[in-house]
């Protein structure tokens, strides 16, 4: 396994494109409302980015065929649902917006999932509680911890809150691509055995279920769903290890 070590200047370059994804969350926090479509999502960010960082290039447009910007996964969509005008937003769903971006040959990554409008109490604590095993995974990104501890800690927070974590997608690696070792498992026992060290970043993606973890892939090729349609939250950050123990890179200014 080749795991790739930044220096102080190219965590920089990783911290700008990350800086990027982080704005165009806080941008299309404003277009999740219903009667919203999946679609309109993807449109507002195409035309944000243009206008605000034409020498940004999307990360996941044309990555193995991907066809958008963005990922947008409602309800039972776990991750990587491609955007549509069909699926349009209703107060109480919620939605997972994940972007990445190339700046300089460096990539940022980050998902969040947001509410449409109210929701119900038992979708409150399953976004409280993958947000939360995001941030206790984070406190584990320090040199010489284990990676395991990593998804130790997203397990065990999912279930503290009664949620359900989905073992068969996780992080990664990110650096000078998307997609760098090592897999960053949200479970233990899943992902590669090894000590964590100064210089990595790492992308952490909790994912988990309401009710069930078991998932499917639709005919699309890409949009993981929850077999029996229910809820499923995503949160993911883009984390460097640094001398002082982890930085989130993907934070809005
Ligand atoms: N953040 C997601 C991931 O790391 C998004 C990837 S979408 C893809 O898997 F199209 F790039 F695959
Ligand atoms: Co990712």
């Amino acid at each position: 396994m080749t795991v790739e070590l930044l220096t102080k200047e190219q965590l920089e370059k990783v911290k700008f494109a990350s800086k990027i994804v982080a704005q165009a969350l806080e941008y299309l926090k404003d277009f999740v409302k219903p009667g919203a479509s999946a679609w309109d999502l993807e449109m507002a960010i195409r035309d944000w980015l243009k206008k605000n960082y034409p020498n940004a290039r999307p990360a996941f447009y044309g990555y193995r065929g991907y066809p958008a910007y963005l990922c947008v996964s409602v309800n039972e969509e776990v991750v990587h649902g491609i955007p549509r005008k069909e699926r349009v937003l209703k107060e109480g769903d919620i939605v997972s917006i994940d972007f990445g971006v190339e700046y300089e040959g460096f990539y940022g990554d980050s998902a969040k999932t947001f509410k449409v409008g109210e929701v119900s109490k038992d979708i409150e604590r399953l976004l409280e509680g993958t947000e939360k095993a995001l941030y206790n995974a984070i406190e584990e990104v320090y040199a010489g911890n284990k990676l395991e501890n990593v998804a130790r800690a997203i397990y065990k927070t999912l279930k503290k809150y009664r949620l359900h974590p989905i073992c068969k997608y996780g992080g990664h690696g990110i650096g000078t691509k998307l997609h760098n070792e090592p897999f960053v498992a949200n479970c233990p026992g899943v992902g590669p055995k090894m000590k964590l060290k100064e210089g990595m970043v790492l992308a952490i993606e909790p994912m988990a279920g309401l009710k069930t973890a078991k998932t499917m892939e639709l005919a699309d090729g890409w949009t993981v769903i929850t077999w029996n349609r229910t809820p499923a939250a995503h949160f993911e950050h883009t984390v460097a290890i640094t001398e002082n123990g982890p930085e989130i890179l993907s934070l809005p200014d």
